[in-house]
């Protein structure tokens, strides 16, 4: 069931598991779009003859030598007296941008998109060499001036050459178009025979000349432009969709380029869409999908699992992709964008940009690398922050936990049966007629208590804050947010008004810098001037829902394009970075509740790049089937691309009653998503893994232990990815760039650097799975330790899968460090002792790391955490040493945290609490034989060990792994030792 506005009320309307496509546009219901689409035919069907209007006046090119930006005027032989201006810039990593913006234009551009998106102001190189030559503008850089970026001037074209081969090039197929400000012409009917013509034309130049030769003749005579522009003035003043018109008072003002990639097959990318993460085409023979990638966050109600339509979020990001070579882009664009993605041959891909409104701000990212990609990306908009460690644990939510003693009998039910949560969630339900921070004190008569009750295991809860404020006078938030002005407007300038979950509503104008603090004190939980939420406590962190923002009686159940937010911009120019924006102060409010801050949970359903600087995403309302939840993988897989780390999807699916098979399956799914959270619509059964019955629930609490034993591995991987950019879950082609069998994959991953594979199962009844294995390596199942053999040209291997076996191996070569003693909360697993396991590669070595710090404050930037290394080698035959080595006091070049590192003291604070930390067992798989001794080097005593005869890791047979457990060696985390073990 669905709350739907319908003649001024709230309805439940049925539900019928379908999406409602006819909520929302396709590209052909989009004026822009369908201009934009139109150009490309055109330009399609007139071939090589067709040539972009927009070129570059040499003599206005200028390279300032300080500031190493080039600028250019650029002009349009279908406007001669419109001007354009070009400013190309390399960053010091090698990234370039290209800006482009009319000048003196009638209305200005918005252009606000990329400060928003990035984290500072990148610097820009001084040791590019630029050349202004007669036909272009060059500029040379990298380690061997192996980059170069040439800007053509006739016609404009930007390409970024890597040894002389082109790897991405801009307006290449000449489709860029940026539609100038202009006056609206009284009709033309009404008009005397020599007013026709449109305002500011002249003769066309000798540029526009040429082309027109190739159109019909009486297209010439009618007008000169319908060769580029087309005949009519399509949606250019007006647009209606179902019952909505949007007045575009501004007029046309889209944007459109071409990007190309030559020598790339694959892209990857633009989140979020739901389908495959090697981005299916849109254009060409056959294309996958009819219509474009569309970018326009957007409450979309059951969608569908494979479909290139709008979701909640956009990171207009895309890498392109081959053997030897990844390079990406980032259109800083908050408007709605369209992309097609078709192959201009084999090798290469093509791709159309059409966004309604904003400057042209592309950046560059030249690679080589995916790993380079991520880094660049990291510089540009930061790298995911690290989360509190607590926020790795499990999360349980439902719409709705409907008291407080419903909370507490949760909390109880999971502690009776042994399963751990760290999060237990409240819905829309807590807050009095949904006015947020007011409890419904009916239901939830002692927040704080329940809160502290929740706490006293440390455990966390989260509560739902939405961006609509209901319209009434008993809501101070509202109330005061209407003094303040700080309300979205209309079109007219009055109070927006619109429906959601509160009824009548009103939105925040986050882009209102008055907003910001006055929402920030919203979250103080002292008495202050303004009201707050004194009935709130710091372990109450936020779930930010709606945010596109969802409207539910307005156009594609959102804004009115035409809205007027702070500064005069309309909601069509920034409606992609809006729901950021209240992430991102919900981040600042919830993390200033404290003195010292901590490090604060925000869990956002819409997005924009940069969004994974504020917290967690998650895939929304998705449904209840296995498509689903194949599709979630691919989903946050996609999301990584985009710098946003932190993601999952509901486990369980949102909609439906998922029968138990396939809420265990989805189970093995949220235990490898980096956020791990299950949720339910309010007309769903209880499915908490508690009630299931066995042998489920079983599997269910083992699950949730595994992830648990594991939470130092996901902790170690986000702190990576907090350094390098580079996914908490990586895809193949991030790890294995140069295997192109494997371009495609996107049922396993890895988590982190740690050589854990995964594959869940989605598919109902399996009992075996085939997973693959890239290289000529041994991988071990991490239940059984059965070593299967890879092989250099890649290989499937058939592992079982029934149930309560989710296929996940351990690359040999790799040693994790888990804790396996069963607690209720991850805060409780502070000082438990480690396990580590030593998978051994065919060479008999492996290694691994370990970093640790409180989990929750930020002093591990002032140094305050350890961070190890563990390293199995074999010094001499017959002999493997096992060490454990600090890596913080080593500084390896790979980190750039270079600040935290240069303060790492290995007896700071945090390392203090942890020194007594042990290591309880050393778990070693594949070793070649029995040991005959087994010591902690520099000591004469025996450990107590057993060994189980199986295959050796250097053996080319498969078969159950040998393995040797080293009981108690009773040494310590934080400390540096050695074990030798003899054969
Ligand atoms: C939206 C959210 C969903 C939530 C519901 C009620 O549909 O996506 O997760 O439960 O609103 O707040």
């Amino acid at each position: 069931m669905r709350w739907v506005a319908l003649f001024g009320g709230l309805f439940l309307l049925p539900d019928v598991l379908a999406v409602k496509s006819q909520d929302f546009k396709t590209c052909s219901q989009s004026g822009f779009c369908r201009r934009g689409r139109a150009l490309s035919t055109r330009a399609k069907e007139a071939s090589s003859s067709w040539k972009s209007p927009y070129s570059v006046d040499p003599s206005l090119v200028t390279v300032s030598p300080k500031e190493a930006i080039a600028k250019a005027a650029v002009k349009s032989s279908l406007y001669p007296d419109i001007k354009f201006s070009l400013e190309v810039r390399v960053h010091d990593d090698g990234v370039v941008r290209v800006r482009m913006d009319e000048v003196d234009g009638l209305k200005k551009r918005y252009d606000e998109a990329a400060s928003w998106a990035l984290v500072d102001e990148p610097t820009i190189s001084n040791t590019v060499s630029w050349t202004a030559g007669k036909k272009d503008l060059r500029a040379v850089y990298g380690v061997k001036k192996e980059v170069e970026l040439i800007v053509q001037y006739e016609p404009l074209k930007v390409s970024l050459l890597r040894n002389g081969k082109e790897q991405v090039v801009l307006n290449g197929q000449g489709l860029l178009h940026m539609e100038h400000f202009r006056n609206k012409e009284p009709p033309k009917e009404e008009k005397k025979e020599e007013e026709t013509k449109p305002e500011g034309e002249v003769a066309p130049d000798a540029g526009a000349e040429q082309v027109v030769m190739q159109v019909e003749p009486e297209a010439k005579v009618e007008n000169p432009r319908a060769w580029f522009e087309g005949d009519s003035e399509d949606a250019y003043w007006e647009e209606s969709f179902s019952s909505w018109t949007d007045s575009k008072p501004k007029g046309p003002e889209s944007l459109s380029i071409d990007i190309t990639f030559p020598n790339h097959a694959t892209v990857y990318g633009i989140p979020q869409h739901a389908t495959n993460l090697a981005l299916p085409t849109t254009t060409g023979d056959s294309p996958t999908f009819s219509d474009p990638y569309r970018l326009y966050n957007a409450d979309v109600f059951e969608y569908l699992a494979s479909s290139p339509m709008s979701l909640y979020g956009s990171i207009p990001v895309l890498h392109a992709h081959s053997a030897d070579s990844t390079v990406g882009i980032f259109h800083a664009v908050g408007s709605e964008t369209w992309i097609d993605i078709g192959h201009s041959s084999e090798k290469s891909t093509e791709t159309h940009w059409i966004s309604e409104s904003g400057i042209m701000d592309i950046f560059l990212m030249p690679g080589p690398t995916p790993e380079a990609i991520f880094a660049q990306w990291a510089r540009l908009v930061g790298p995911t922050p690290l989360p509190a460690q607590w926020s790795l644990g499990y999360h349980q939510c439902r719409w709705n936990y409907v008291s407080s003693d419903d909370i507490r009998t949760v909390q109880k039910r999971f502690d009776e049966d042994d399963m751990p949560v760290d999060v237990l969630w409240l819905d829309i339900e807590y807050a009095e007629e949904h006015k947020y921070f007011m409890w419904d004190k009916k239901n939830f008569p002692d927040p704080v208590k329940m809160t502290n009750d929740v706490a006293a295991v440390g455990r966390k809860m989260v509560v739902i804050i939405d961006p609509h404020l209901k319209r009434t006078s008993n809501y101070p938030a509202y109330q005061e947010a209407t003094e303040r002005k700080l309300l979205v407007k209309t079109k007219s300038e009055d109070e927006y008004e619109g429906w959601c979950w509160s009824g009548s509503s009103a939105w925040l104008d986050m882009f209102n810098p008055a907003t910001w603090q006055w929402y920030i004190d919203l979250y103080k939980t002292d008495k202050r001037d303004t009201w707050s939420w004194t009935e709130s406590t710091t372990d109450i962190h936020i779930w930010n829902d709606m945010n596109e923002p969802s409207v539910f009686n307005g156009p594609e159940i959102t804004m009115p394009k035409d809205n007027i937010h702070h500064g005069g911009w309309e909601h069509r120019d920034i409606h992609n970075i809006n729901g950021m924006l209240f992430s991102n102060l919900t981040s600042q409010a919830v993390m200033s509740r404290t003195d010292p801050p901590q490090r604060p949970f925000v869990l956002t359903r819409s997005f924009y790049a940069g969004s994974h600087r504020f917290g967690a995403m998650w895939t929304g309302d998705n449904l209840g089937t296995w498509e689903h939840m194949a599709v979630g993988i691919k989903m946050v897989l996609a999301n990584g691309v985009g710098g946003f780390a932190f993601a999952g999807s509901d486990v369980g699916g949102f909609f439906g009653n998922p029968e138990p098979e396939m809420l265990v399956r989805w189970y093995q799914v949220g235990v490898f998503s980096p956020f791990f959270r299950a949720h339910a619509h309010i007309d769903t059964k209880r499915r908490e893994p508690f009630l299931l019955d066995e042998p489920h629930k079983s599997i269910v609490r083992d699950l949730l232990r595994l992830r648990y034993s594991m939470l130092p591995i996901w902790y170690t991987a986000f702190r990576e990815t907090s350094v390098t950019g580079l996914p908490v879950v990586r895809p193949h082609y991030v790890v294995f760039p140069k295997d192109k069998a494997g371009f495609e994959l996107d049922d396993q991953f890895w988590l982190g650097s740690s050589g854990l594979l995964v594959k869940p199962v989605t598919e109902k009844g399996a009992t075996e799975a085939s997973v693959y294995i890239p290289e000529d390596q041994v991988y071990y199942d991490y239940f059984s330790n059965h070593a299967y053999r890879g092989s250099s040209k890649g290989k499937n291997v058939t592992v079982p899968a029934a149930l309560h076996q989710l296929p996940l191996l351990l690359r040999g070569g790799s040693i994790l460090a888990t804790r396996e003693r069963p607690r209720r909360s991850a805060p409780l697993m502070k000082f438990d002792p480690f396990t580590l396991r030593v998978a051994l590669s065919k060479t008999g070595s492996a290694r691994g790391e370990l970093y640790l710090d409180d989990g929750v404050s930020y002093s591990y930037r002032d140094g305050n955490f350890i961070w190890r290394e563990f390293v199995a080698e074999q010094p001499q035959k017959r002999t493997l040493r096992i060490s454990n080595k600090d890596l913080g006091k080593a500084q390896p070049e790979k980190a750039v945290d270079s600040a935290a590192l240069t303060k790492f003291d290995p007896t700071n604070a945090f390392a203090k609490t942890v020194k007594d930390v042990r290591v309880e067992k050393v778990v070693v798989v594949g070793l070649s034989g029995k040991p005959s001794s087994v010591k902690v080097e520099g000591s004469g005593k025996q450990l107590a060990w057993e060994y189980t005869l199986g295959v050796a890791a250097g053996e080319k047979k498969e078969g159950t792994a040998s393995v040797l457990t080293i009981k108690d060696p009773k040494v310590l985390v934080t400390e540096d030792w050695a074990l030798s073990i003899q054969l």
